[in-house]
């Protein structure tokens, strides 16, 4: 036997005859530590803004879902094509590397494209509470590690065009929907709206994550009665930004009132995520923000 200290430090223990590296035999041991009582692991991305922010995806997901075991990975695409709604190509690439479930906003029905790409592909969701009759469905339910996961979209009423009461839309979803675990994207200005949210939701569903304002707030937690919430998740794109779009834009704006029309910026890109440990009883028992970003090549 001979004694292998790996770059963590961790001392590992292996026969001449043992194929297998150190740090795999590590990295292993950690996963599996930290999978310990999850019984599935939830990826939510940030609002994707634009051809940098699918780019910034399909640079990091399929490394992230390796690294976190991740088994299943929604994601806000209400800014996907050039910041105005989801266009075809956006979700094409997007699902391909392993996002499962779309989310939207008040951009639902910029692009064209997407009344064609809903009637498609039933894992693209809009807010439930928008009006009876609207195109598109509001919630579904995805099988996930052999049992089922609901995926609720709801939308604000603060500073957003008018819909119904996202708060009664989630009592009557979840009164009539049975899942093993369930997520809700709030897609709201206001942060008080999220959080109201997060503790109307707290016990009834698993994980409630923010969306809309791009920023990511340093407020994930576990709310006392097994929720993960986080106010919002913040956004996948360019980050020398307002929001995503190129900044001299959005100043020239707020100094004369004036602008062309809204590009999205270039440059450094950012990633913003955050995943939900979800155990057998439908509770979360850890939340962890992703936020990272690098240069522009
Ligand atoms: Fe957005
Ligand atoms: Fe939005």
């Amino acid at each position: 036997m001979k004694k292998k200290r790996v770059a963590c430090g961790l001392p590992v223990f292996l026969s001449s005859r043992c194929k297998i590296a150190p740090n795999v035999i590590y990295y292993t041991i950690i996963r599996i530590y930290k999978r310990w009582g999850v019984a599935v692991r939830l990826l939510f991305i940030g609002d994707i803004v634009g051809s940098p922010g699918v780019h910034m995806v399909l640079e990091n997901l399929p490394r992230l879902i390796e690294e976190y075991h991740i088994d299943f990975t929604v994601a806000n695409g209400e800014n996907a094509a050039g910041g105005f709604g989801l266009n075809r190509r956006s979700y094409t690439d997007l699902h391909a590397c392993g996002v499962d479930c779309f989310t939207l906003g008040n951009h639902t029905w910029d692009c064209k494209e997407i009344y064609a790409l809903m009637d498609s592909h039933k894992n693209i969701i809009r807010p439930a509470n928008y009006a009876p009759g609207a195109p598109g469905i509001g919630y579904q339910t995805f099988p996930v590690c052999g049992k089922t996961l609901l995926v609720i979209n709801l939308i604000g009423r603060v500073y957003l065009p008018d819909c119904d009461c996202p708060f009664r839309k989630l009592d009557e979803i979840l009164s009539t929907q049975q899942a093993d675990w369930s997520f809700v994207d709030m897609h709201a200005e206001a942060t008080s709206e999220k959080l109201a949210m997060g503790w109307h939701a707290d016990g009834r569903v698993s994980a409630v994550a923010g969306t809309h304002t791009h920023v990511q707030t340093a407020d994930a937690r576990l709310l006392p009665r097994g929720t993960g919430y986080i106010t919002d998740a913040g956004m996948t794109g360019p980050r020398d930004s307002v929001l995503g779009v190129d900044k001299d834009i959005i100043v020239r704006r707020f100094i004369t009132g004036f602008s062309p029309r809204f590009e999205t910026a270039r440059g450094d890109l950012q990633f913003n995520a955050v995943v939900f440990d979800l155990t057998d009883a439908g509770t979360c028992t850890a939340v962890e923000a992703l936020n990272f970003w690098r240069p522009a090549l």
